[in-house]
């Protein structure tokens, strides 16, 4: 194969390729029926499925941003609920800042908040989870039923992007099973890739069905919360259950020693 040099001028051109968040999300958002969409999202109790919403040059940003930091994933096993790979915000502020400036991309924060009718906040910078790559790369990688329990002190929102999905894996959730008025309503998608799921993770009971052999899945969540405080006893629960379940000891702690001062 021939080599290939840049030139200067392509050299600029590929450092502007990275695209600029908020206008990639204004350009999709303003051409969708909104009003629809917020009657659907309360409709089914705090949940949108959208199988086409990234635009197609973020999407294949957050594709080469998940393949490069394969190298970076924490893979955790929890016998009978969940096996699989993440890597959390702080490796992604280091080495996929795009993904940092989509998640507090004013354009993206603002459509969100017309969904969900709540004034919404980015979570606490020692929180893992406020944007997090979660990869599927064995065969029986999976997470059993579970909610995203907000330990905050308001709601806490799930937007969940399809970045890669070579795999059979799917989210099978439960509609309004927190309430008595109406029957629970099972539904099940496989997201591709630039898809999204938005729900109040105190609402939707879901998984992610286990992988079959050969495959590969990757996705980015988002989490927005209504109220950043959190009672000192949640947080004892959350970070434990972060160092086991998700983003090992290191990542949780060196953070949360940073933010007290100690020396890790
Ligand atoms: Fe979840």
């Amino acid at each position: 194969m021939d080599s290939v040099t840049l030139d200067d001028t392509q050299a600029k051109g590929a450092q502007r390729a990275i695209p600029d968040a908020d206008h990639a999300v204004a350009n999709r958002t303003h051409g969708f029926d909104n009003a629809r969409l917020r009657k659907d999202f309360a409709d089914q109790g705090a949940f949108l499925y959208l199988d086409d919403f990234l635009a197609p040059e973020v999407t294949a940003q957050l594709v080469a941003s998940a393949r490069g930091l394969l190298g970076e994933v924490n893979r955790n096993y929890l016998p009978g609920h969940k096996q699989g790979g993440s890597v959390s915000r702080h490796t992604i502020d280091r080495l996929a800042p795009f993904i940092a400036e989509l998640y507090r991309s004013e354009e993206l924060i603002g459509w969100l908040e017309q969904l969900s009718g709540d004034k919404l906040m980015v979570s606490p910078a020692d929180d893992p989870h406020a944007y997090a790559l979660y990869y599927y790369t064995r065969s029986g990688d999976h997470i059993g039923w579970h909610y995203d329990t907000s330990y905050y002190d308001g709601r806490r929102y799930t937007l969940l992007l399809g970045v890669i999905d070579e795999s059979t894996c799917r989210l099978d959730y439960e509609l309004h099973t927190r309430d008595d008025s109406k029957p629970d309503e099972p539904g099940s998608v496989q997201i591709p890739p630039g898809g999204l799921v938005f729900f109040d993770g105190d609402k939707l009971r879901h998984r992610i069905s286990p992988m079959g052999e050969n495959e590969m899945r990757v996705s980015l969540t988002f989490e927005y919360v209504t109220d950043p405080n959190m009672r000192p006893w949640k947080r004892v629960i959350s970070n434990m259950k972060d160092a086991i379940a998700y983003f090992g000891f290191r990542q949780v702690f060196r953070q949360l020693m940073k933010k007290n001062g100690d020396a890790a």
